[in-house]
């Protein structure tokens, strides 16, 4: 595996790869990897012929008071199990290699950026399309692998190439699960002992609220009632948001049709954890 920290560098081994007729994915990350990240891997091992992992922590998609300076980092650990993956290329840029001296370009996604995750960390996905944009630019991959727990940002990313005309795939992979239901999460080693333990009460409740959706219940405030209640149960739980959007878009709904994505968000202590299910009303 080729670790790289200039974006020259990546960019001239990926021409090399598409002259041979290579397809090339790209799974960006912020490092901490867990069994999560290494899925995305995998798909992305399936999808393309040669796969670029990048690492970077990336400032700009934190607010202040977030988490930013005690974000987990465990950087010879994800080398070592990315080369066991059989990844071709780490990418591993300083800040300034994305952010020169002089950078001052911003990429906004507007609507589907307002609501759910959006509306609790201002400017938080302008640096995430901002960061995915320069990433795409360096590597220029035929596609790029997110994940389904991170719902809002996989359709903004997806916006974002389809309104600029990026001409890259994006590749969804579905979440993650702890045996007891807990989507895996680079924020979950903030949990203490009892905040863990009751920290898998999430997905019993979207669980819940599909076995619900599948009866026939199809009025989206019922739904929502129904994982409140089963959220608070665990007394640790602090609900931040419970919501029914439109999966693409990420307009509220009232009704649930056909599909939608029920996603929250809810604090452990300080640790914020999210979570969605796709709703089906159709009983699949
Ligand atoms: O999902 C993440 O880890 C980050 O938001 C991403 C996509 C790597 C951009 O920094």
């Amino acid at each position: 595996m080729e670790i790289l920290h200039y974006g020259k560098d990546v960019a001239e081994l990926v021409k090399g790869w598409k002259a041979l007729d290579l397809a090339v994915a790209l799974v960006p990350t912020m490092g901490a990897l867990h069994d999560g990240h290494m899925r995305l891997v995998e798909k992305a091992l399936e999808e393309a012929d040669r796969v670029v992992v990048s690492i970077f922590l990336n400032p700009v998609q934190f607010n202040r008071g977030e988490d930013l300076d005690k974000y987990p980092r465990t950087p010879d650990e994800d080398l070592r199990k990315l080369e066991k993956a059989g990844v071709h290329c780490a990418f591993v840029p300083g800040i300034r290699e994305i952010y020169p001296p002089g950078f001052s370009t911003k990429v906004t996604v507007s609507g589907l950026t307002e609501g759910l995750c959006g509306k609790y960390r201002p400017g938080h996905f302008d640096g995430v399309t901002t960061v995915c944009a320069i990433l795409f630019g360096i590597v220029s991959p035929h596609v790029a692998v997110f994940g389904m727990k991170d719902a809002q940002q996989l359709a903004v990313v997806r916006r974002m190439v389809r309104d600029l005309r990026m001409g890259i795939g994006i590749v969804p992979c579905e979440t993650v699960r702890e045996p007891d239901g807990l989507a895996m999460s680079s924020r979950n080693a903030y949990l203490d002992r009892e905040e863990r333990a009751q920290a898998p009460v999430i997905y019993k409740a979207l669980l819940a609220a599909r076995e619900a959706v599948k009866a026939g219940v199809g009025d989206a405030d019922a739904v929502k009632k129904l994982v409140e209640e089963k959220i608070s149960t665990a007394d640790l739980a602090g609900i931040q948001y419970v919501e029914v959007v439109d999966p693409d878009t990420m307009e509220r709904l009232e009704t649930i049709e056909s599909t939608a994505l029920l996603a929250v968000a809810v604090y452990f202590g300080d640790t914020r954890l999210i979570d969605n299910m796709i709703l089906d009303a159709s009983g699949d």
